[in-house]
């Protein structure tokens, strides 16, 4: 196995990504963030496919200078069959599907969402996998899901958004701000100067697993709106407490789920992953859990919570292993199901 490199492949959304993997060890992970996007406000699926045709073929070559090895060396290719973007995930599935019949070696489609979860098994010195079984929650831009991960590849959906992502909750709320896109992460900046009881916004009401968003972006709008009608300088003077009130808000809404899964499930072992993990009010409400309920707690290192191909590649590995490989007739698959 000491002789087992993967190289993994992710082109779902806007990051085009390539990285290499060694025994759960990451040799290397390269990542062009597409900036083309920001202009817009949002991801522009045309311009994305775009982007990863340009970025694909250096993104290898410069995962392969760094992890030091040669095309040859590599054992096999993973990369993103879904969920995603239908033109990107073209671009990734077509280059591996070349590389591998180039090189003759086995070809490995990698479920995104999985890979969200199973990036918890990228060696690491700060942090130890979590135990099966385990509740993953994976919250980013595109995604907010409850798994309960029974095994590498047994895993079930427990509860889902109805509407938007977390991700998404943040990123609007900061664009009625009039902050810039990607706007969570200024949410959390400001947020963190800020009182989070100053405005209380309400939790939308659904099932006990499921998550709803598009009802906080509504409040948020209404609230925006009628303050600073009478006061236009309204956001100015308060954007710490606006931010640190809607982030509180989401955390909290967060927490609640995951309390009402432990309760279901009986597991406390708690592993999130996705671009809204970075968020500091959720990383501290998630260390505070550990003390106040006895849960165990994963996150996992930034670089892997964010769409990366180093979580493909740990896939790749953990499939290679089991002889899961794909057939070269693969298709890509915009949703799709674990
Ligand atoms: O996983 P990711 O990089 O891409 C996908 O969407 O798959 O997640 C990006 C999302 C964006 O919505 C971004 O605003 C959010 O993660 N995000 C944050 C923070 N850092 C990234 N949201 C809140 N607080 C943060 N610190
Ligand atoms: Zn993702």
């Amino acid at each position: 196995d000491k002789n087992i490199y993967i190289l993994g492949i992710e082109s779902s959304c806007d990051d085009t990504a390539a990285a290499v993997i060694n025994n759960g060890v990451v040799l290397s992970n390269v990542v062009a963030t597409q900036k083309i996007h920001e202009a817009y406000g949002g991801v522009v699926p045309e311009l994305a496919s775009r982007a990863h045709q340009q970025n694909i073929v250096p993104v290898v070559h410069e995962a392969l200078r760094k992890a030091n090895i040669d095309k040859k060396d590599v054992s096999a290719i993973a990369f993103t069959q879904g969920p995603g973007l239908m033109g990107s995930l073209l671009v990734g599935a077509s280059f591996s599907k070349s590389f591998a019949l180039g090189l003759n070696i086995p070809l490995i489609g990698v479920n995104h969402m999985q890979a969200h979860i199973l990036a918890h098994f990228i060696k690491t010195e700060e942090q130890a996998a979590p135990n099966f079984p385990f509740l993953a929650l994976t919250i980013s831009g595109g995604h907010t899901q409850l798994v309960k991960v029974t095994d590498y590849f047994e895993m079930e959906i427990i509860g889902e958004t109805l509407d938007d992502a977390v991700g998404e909750a943040f990123d609007k709320s900061a664009k009625i701000l009039g902050l810039p896109y990607p706007g969570g992460p200024l949410i959390d900046k400001y947020a963190q100067l800020g009182d989070p009881d100053r405005f209380p916004f309400p939790k939308p009401k659904v099932g006990p697993l499921e998550f709803s968003f598009s009802g906080l972006k509504t409040s948020v709008l209404y609230f925006i709106e009628r303050e600073t009608g009478a006061d236009p300088e309204f956001i100015e003077k308060n954007r710490n407490d606006i931010c640190a009130s809607i982030q509180a808000t989401i955390v909290d809404y967060l927490m609640d789920k995951l309390k009402n899964a432990v309760k279901k499930t009986g597991i406390k072992e708690i592993a999130i992953g996705g671009g809204v993990s970075a968020n500091s009010g959720i990383r501290k409400a998630l260390n505070d859990a550990e003390k106040s309920y006895g849960w165990k707690t994963y996150i996992p290192k930034f670089e892997y919570c964010t769409d990366n191909a180093a979580m493909i590649a740990m896939v790749g590995e953990l499939k290679y292993k089991q002889q899961m490989f794909s057939s070269p007739d693969i298709v890509s698959q915009a949703r799709m199901k674990f």
